[in-house]
């Protein structure tokens, strides 16, 4: 029973037993290793970190740089839009009280707001052709004043729910970018249906030059309208592109470099002196040979690992000197 393993019966003995006993053999080891290469993980980490960071840096640098731009395009909208307020306002309290004085056979546009606030920002679109404002009406009273297909879309829009206090966002014409804010035109007063309502009661002179059809029919309270600024911002999102992309392109140099640098040093101290290691490990475990190179190169960690082995294999080669001496002939 000396012979016996630990472990039990059914465990299978180290050494048989009767006559095919024999002193102890290395066995081959497979060559072909199972599992992922070291080249191949790091390769796969490097790269779903670097998908991440592209996504996450490029990404999100795009969606706050856009943003900015346009926040700070609302911020100038928000002033031009008060700035035409302002002239309307003006105009309202100083000239249009003038009506009065004139001979009722007599109209000059420029005593109506909504006529000179539009007048005004057509002399800054002179100079700043991409900007523009408008004040179209879906009856207007001036044909100049007729609605393109957004703007009738806006006036309905405000219209189908008069809580709206405005609207922005941007569009595209003629291959511009444009930001656009719009509010609602609404007859607010009981003196707008003076001119509005119906051509008997506008100044006489007023519809000879305007004629009794058009700008009619308004009612209290009704949106008649819609007040659009839109300004560009091609530059502004075509800049907030070009930085994104000079920011991935930079996320991938970074990265080819790290990849490069990384692969380089690993396959140096690690790989290479792995696979030494284990092809002189591999060759110690087949042949009893004194001398089986176990080399010192790559990190500490394998060096160690090195000595180790070199250990293992003289007190393997002692133990079998040991065992062999003392297992019996069998013959
Ligand atoms: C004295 C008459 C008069 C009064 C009062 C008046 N308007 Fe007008 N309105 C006009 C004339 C004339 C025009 C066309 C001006 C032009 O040639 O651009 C006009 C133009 C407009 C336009 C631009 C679209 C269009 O019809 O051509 C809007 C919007 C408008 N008015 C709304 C109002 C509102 C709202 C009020 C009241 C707060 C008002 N108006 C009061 C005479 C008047």
């Amino acid at each position: 029973m000396l012979d016996q393993p630990a472990g039990g019966p059914s465990a299978a003995p180290i050494e048989p037993s009767g006559p095919e006993r024999r002193p102890f053999e290395y066995r081959p080891v497979s060559a072909h290793a199972s599992g992922v290469s070291t080249g191949r993980l790091v390769t796969r980490i490097l790269l779903v970190i670097f998908l991440f960071s592209l996504l996450c840096g490029a990404g999100g640098f795009f969606v706050v740089l856009r943003q900015r731009a346009l926040e700070a395009a609302a911020e100038k909208a928000r002033l031009l839009l008060s700035t035409a307020h302002a002239v309307s306002d003006y105009t309202d309290e100083r000239v249009f009280p003038l009506l009065d004085a004139l001979p009722s056979d007599q109209f000059y546009d420029q005593i109506v707001p909504f006529h000179v606030v539009q007048a005004i920002f057509r002399k800054v679109q002179a100079e700043n052709p991409a900007y523009s404002y408008r004040e179209p009406a879906l009856n207007p009273t001036n044909l100049n004043d007729r609605p393109t297909p957004f703007e009738v879309e806006l006036t309905n829009r405000f219209r189908a729910d008069p809580s709206l206090k405005d609207l922005h966002g941007i569009r595209e014409e003629a291959g511009h970018d444009l930001f656009y804010r719009a509010e609602p035109i609404r007859v607010s007063s009981a003196e707008c249906l003076v001119c509005h309502s119906h051509p008997d009661r506008a100044p006489k002179a007023m519809v000879a030059r305007y004629g009794p059809v058009n700008g009619f029919g308004w009612s209290m309270g009704e949106i008649v309208g819609v007040q659009v600024l839109s300004i560009p911002v091609t530059e502004e999102l075509r800049g907030t592109s070009e930085l994104a992309v000079i920011l991935a392109g930079g996320l991938v140099l970074v990265f080819l470099l790290t990849y490069i640098t990384l692969m380089a040093s690993l396959r140096v101290m690690l790989v290479r002196p792995l696979q030494a290691l284990a092809r002189a490990a591999d060759v110690a475990s087949r042949t009893s040979a004194p001398r089986a190179d176990l080399q010192h190169s790559g990190v500490r960690e394998i060096n160690t690992l090195a000595a180790a082995i070199r250990r293992l294999r003289i007190s393997l080669q002692k133990a079998l000197a040991l065992a062999n001496a003392r297992s019996p002939d069998p013959q």
